[in-house]
């Protein structure tokens, strides 16, 4: 009787013991958000599905609405996480600097990771010359200074946590050499890959910086369908990417895309730049294609 006393004395210790050692670290887990920009589409999407399968919290951001909810809705049914929809078109808040909305948004949530994914680039390829003004404030305002406010507003609240924190940084290969006819977007990406490597050394220990510098990816913004060694699916290159959070400020994080960094490190930048040329030469003639015939498409159906 006594031995058994004792017995169930020790179960209720240890269960008590397991109770205040591993409750914190799920409660830690649960409460932990994870912010992806750019989260409706492409890679955003893959980043944020793979976040809330690892079981974060997740604070979704994009334009629109509608796929937005649609995005919620599937991953707190697949994955039981919570998931805060908001829907912001970051030209326009930065525009009208309403940044302290997102201040305000994420006030009272343990921010745990940001994935500063949202990016574009000009629709149609072309000398800087030729640039709507319209196309190149929009890059610096989505790709640089939406990428600056959301890493500014996050640090403090990253700084606060007694766990290190995340940064992820979408910059692109395209950051690493000249890129004529998409200049400002690949000038974008450098800057970002640049300011990640200066914060990665600031927060060391803290919180991990990280930059992505990827090839082709197939999604709306490549516009890519095919399916080639070269081109990955956004889950594949997430998949990819998972594997070096907190080893390193920058990388191409899919083998084929690194040999093909190599192999473009070993081509004259004069001879590298000519086939860039080419390339989006034939790009940009496909897209004014694709525009005439839309055109033309419109003005058939207002004359019927
Ligand atoms: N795809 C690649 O091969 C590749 C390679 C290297 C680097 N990257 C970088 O990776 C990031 C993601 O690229 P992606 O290919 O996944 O792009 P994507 O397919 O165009 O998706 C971007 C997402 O951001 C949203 N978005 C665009 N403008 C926005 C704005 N003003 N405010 C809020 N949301 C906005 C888009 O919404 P809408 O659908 O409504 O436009 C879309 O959901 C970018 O930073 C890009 O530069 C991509």
């Amino acid at each position: 009787m006594v031995k058994n006393i004792g017995a169930l004395l020790l179960g209720v210790l240890g269960g008590i013991v397991a109770i205040i050692t591993v409750i914190p670290g799920l409660i830690f887990l649960w409460k932990t958000y994870c912010i992806v920009t750019g989260a409706a589409g492409g890679i955003g999407k893959a980043f944020a599905e793979k976040f809330a399968k690892e079981g974060f919290n997740l604070i979704i951001m994009d334009r629109l609405a509608e796929p937005l909810v649609e995005l919620k809705k599937t991953l707190e049914e697949k994955y039981n996480v919570n998931v805060v929809d908001y829907v912001a078109d970051f030209i326009a808040m930065d525009k009208n600097n309403e940044w302290n909305k997102v201040e305000e948004l994420i006030a009272n949530y343990d921010i745990g990771v940001l994935v500063n994914n949202v990016g574009m680039c000009n629709y149609l390829p072309g000398k800087f010359g030729q640039l709507e003004l319209k196309d190149i404030n929009n890059m610096i305002s989505l790709n640089i200074r939406t990428l600056l406010m959301m890493t500014h507003i996050c640090i403090p609240k990253m700084e606060g946590r007694k766990e290190k924190g995340l940064i992820v940084n979408m910059s692109s290969s395209t950051s690493g050499y000249p890129h004529p006819l998409i200049q400002v977007y690949s000038s974008t990406k450098a800057f970002v890959r640049q300011f990640t490597d200066s914060i990665y050394a600031e927060y060391k220990g803290k919180i991990d910086v990280i930059a992505y510098t990827p090839w082709y990816i197939k999604t709306d913004m490549t516009k890519i369908r095919e399916n080639a060694i070269y081109a990955l699916t956004p889950s594949d290159f997430v998949d990819y990417a998972f594997r070096y959070f907190g080893q390193q400020n920058h990388i191409n994080p899919y083998w084929f895309h690194y040999l093909m960094d190599i192999g473009t490190s070993t081509i004259p930048e004069a001879i590298f730049s000519k086939s860039v040329i080419k390339q989006q030469t034939f790009v940009r003639k496909r897209l004014q294609m694709k525009l005439e015939q839309q055109m033309a498409e419109t003005a058939s159906k207002k004359t019927e």
